[in-house]
C-alpha cells in the first residue's frame, strides 16, 4: 500500500468534520487503514487521521511502542479506531508539548484532559473500549480532534509556547527528548 502525502495546516480539507463511517465491515477500509499505517510510519509519527490524507472519514490510527520521555510508561498499543467517541474522565488537565504531521518541525504545548474513556471499532468490526490516560489520552484526544477539523496550534493558550523545534530547543523550552508527531 502507498505512502501517501500528508495534507499540510491551510488546506482546507484539514478543517472539515469527516463524516462517521457507515459500515465499519465496508471492504474500503482495510486498504485506507494500511495507507494510513504505512504513511505514519514513513513519517516516523505517533498517530494519523484520515483526513491528513485527504480521506474525510472518521478513521484513526496511533501507537508508540516506547517513550523515551516516559520509560516507565507503557506503550500505546497500536490501534486502529473507528468512529470514536471520547468522554473526560475526571476534571484534571496536563500540558505537554505536541507536534503534527500536519504541521511539519514545530511544536506547541496544548492542554489535554488527564484521563479520558474512549469507544469506537476496530477494522474487524469489534468494540473498542478504553480508559486511557497521559501521553495515551494526549495521542486519542489529538488525533480525534482531526476528525472535527482542529489542529493542535488551536488549543494552545500560551503563543509562547509555539514554534519551531530547534530554536524552542535553543531556549530550553522544548525537552531535548521530543515525541514523535501525530
Ligand atoms: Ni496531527
Amino acid at each position: 500500500m502507498p505512502v501517501r502525502d500528508v495534507l499540510r495546516m491551510g488546506d482546507p480539507r484539514l478543517r472539515r468534520k469527516s463524516e462517521a463511517v457507515g459500515d465499519v465491515n465496508d471492504s474500503g477500509l482495510g486498504n485506507l487503514v494500511a495507507d494510513l499505517l504505512d504513511t505514519m510510519r514513513a513519517c516516523d509519527g505517533a498517530g494519523i487521521a484520515a483526513p491528513q490524507i485527504g480521506v474525510p472519514l472518521r478513521v484513526v490510527i496511533f501507537g508508540v511502542e516506547s517513550n523515551p520521555r516516559y520509560p516507565d510508561a507503557p506503550a500505546v498499543p497500536l490501534t486502529v479506531l473507528i468512529n470514536p467517541v471520547i468522554e473526560p474522565v475526571g476534571e484534571d488537565l496536563d500540558e505537554d508539548w505536541e507536534g503534527c504531521l500536519s504541521v511539519p518541525g514545530m511544536r506547541g504545548l496544548v492542554p489535554r484532559h488527564t484521563r479520558i474513556h474512549y469507544r469506537g471499532h476496530d477494522v474487524e468490526g469489534g468494540l473498542i473500549d478504553r480508559t486511557a490516560d497521559g501521553f495515551h489520552a494526549r495521542v486519542v484526544q489529538h488525533e480525534c480532534d482531526h476528525l472535527d477539523g482542529v489542529l493542535y496550534p488551536d488549543r494552545i493558550e500560551n503563543r509562547k509556547m509555539f514554534g519551531f523545534i530547534p530554536e524552542l530547543l535553543e531556549a530550553g523550552l522544548l525537552g531535548p527528548v521530543d515525541l514523535p508527531a501525530e
